[in-house]
């Protein structure tokens, strides 16, 4: 666990990011921010493409960023949006946490308030490569 600071930080940062987002085409604009095993912070905002498909979400942004960067664990990860209430992440994005091992998501509403769901309760049963069920248990 972190401190309420901290997280309250990188809520800040990922709303930093957010600024930065390009989405001409749905105005939906979304910032993340990952706090990397390395103690660093790696924010990513959606870019979005002519092409639709092409678009990036901001928290994939976020953690390639982070790879880019050498850092492949993602303990934390807050996300911000102005969605009415909580912005949550979208299935893809899931399963990159998966493997980049986020293990809290911080949600935040437009006022900043926010909750801290856990991967397993957002991405229960994902696919690993060797699994037979989650983290080795039987299904
Ligand atoms: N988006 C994100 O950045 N993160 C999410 O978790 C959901 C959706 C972006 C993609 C697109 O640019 C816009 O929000 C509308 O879907």
């Amino acid at each position: 666990m972190i401190d309420k600071k901290s997280i309250e930080q990188l809520i800040q940062e990922a709303r930093q990011a957010q600024k930065n987002a390009y989405a001409p085409y749905s105005q939906f604009t979304v910032g993340a921010a990952a706090l990397g095993i390395d103690g660093n912070v790696y924010k990513g905002c959606n870019v979005e493409n002519a092409s639709y498909g092409l678009t990036i979400c901001a928290e994939r942004n976020a953690m390639f960023h982070g790879a880019a960067c050498g850092c492949y664990e993602f303990p934390w990860l807050a996300i911000v949006g102005d969605s009415q209430d909580y912005t949550l992440p979208c299935g893809a994005c899931r399963q990159v946490m998966a493997e980049f091992h986020v293990q809290h998501v911080v949600l935040t509403k437009p006022d900043n308030t926010y909750t801290i769901v856990s991967l397993q309760q957002l991405l229960p049963y994902c696919f690993e490569l060797e699994s037979g069920g989650i983290h080795g248990e039987e299904i």
